[in-house]
C-alpha cells in the first residue's frame, strides 16, 4: 500500500528527528538571516596569506575587547593579551615565529598562581581561561572580515627571552591577524572534521 505524506512523516520522525527535523528549521533559520554565530562558524578557517595592510585600531580594539569579556574560572581572569603591532615588537616576534607574514599579531598568556584552581584535584584553570580568550579572539577577527591563525607551535624560551615585557606569564599562544590575502584559502585540514557520530553522543 501506498504510505501517505502524515505517515511517511511519523517514519522520518521517528527515525531520523533530529538529522531531518532539526536541519529543515536550522535551515529556514538561516535563510531568514538567525543563526548570525553558526555561520560566523562556519565561515572562520586557519588563514595562513595576508595583505601587508595594517589592521586598523578600531579593528584592534574590537578584538582586545572580544576577548577581554571572554568567561574565566570563577572570573579570575588570570591572563593578559599583547597587541603585538610596532614593527620593533614584530621583528622580535618573527624572530621566534615568521606569523606567515601577518602585519600583526596578538600574544595570549596567562598566570597559573592567579587561576582558580579545581579542589578535587588540584587542576589548574590558567590554560583554559587563556583558550577561551584566545578563541574569542579568533572568531572576533571572523567577525570582522580578518584572517587569523592560532599559533602555538613556537619555542617558549626564545619567546620569553625576545619579551621581558611578558615575564611571570605563560604564553600560551599566539595569533596571526590580518586582512586575507586574495588568494588565501582554508588548508586541506580544514575540512576534515570528525562525523557528528564520532564527536558526540546523546546520552
Ligand atoms: C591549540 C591550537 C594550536 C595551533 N597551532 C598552530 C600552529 O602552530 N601553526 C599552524 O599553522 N596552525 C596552528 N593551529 C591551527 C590548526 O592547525 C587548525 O585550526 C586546524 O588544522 C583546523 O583548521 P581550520 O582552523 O582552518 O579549521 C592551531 C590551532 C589550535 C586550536
Amino acid at each position: 500500500m501506498k504510505k501517505g505524506f502524515f505517515s511517511r512523516l511519523g517514519d522520518v520522525s521517528r527515525i531520523h528527528h533530529r538529522a531531518a527535523f532539526a536541519d529543515v528549521e536550522y535551515r529556514i533559520n538561516r535563510f531568514f538571516g538567525s543563526y548570525g554565530f553558526l555561520s560566523l562558524v562556519e565561515k572562520r578557517y586557519s588563514c595562513r596569506k595576508f595583505k601587508s595592510q595594517p589592521v586598523s585600531d578600531v579593528k584592534i580594539n574590537r578584538m582586545l575587547e572580544a576577548a577581554r569579556l571572554a568567561p574565566t574560572a570563577s572570573n579570575k581572569q588570570p591572563v593578559h593579551v599583547w597587541a603585538v603591532t610596532s614593527e620593533t615588537a614584530l621583528e622580535r616576534l618573527r624572530a621566534v615565529h615568521p606569523l606567515f607574514g601577518a602585519p600583526m599579531a596578538f600574544m595570549v598568556g596567562c598566570k597559573p598562581d592567579e587561576a582558580w584552581v579545581r579542589s578535587f584535584d588540584g587542576k589548574n584553570g590558567a590554560e583554559t581561561d587563556a583558550a577561551i580568550i584566545g578563541t574569542h579572539l579568533m572568531l572576533c577577527a571572523a567577525d570582522l572580515d580578518l584572517g587569523c591563525t592560532w599559533i602555538g607551535a613556537f619555542d617558549p624560551v626564545k619567546l620569553a627571552e625576545a619579551f621581558p615585557e611578558a615575564a611571570g606569564y605563560q604564553i600560551t599562544a599566539l595569533f596571526a591577524v590580518g586582512v586575507p590575502a586574495s588568494d588565501a584559502t582554508p588548508s586541506e585540514r580544514h575540512s576534515q572534521r570528525k562525523s557528528m557520530e564520532d564527536f558526540a553522543t546523546e546520552l
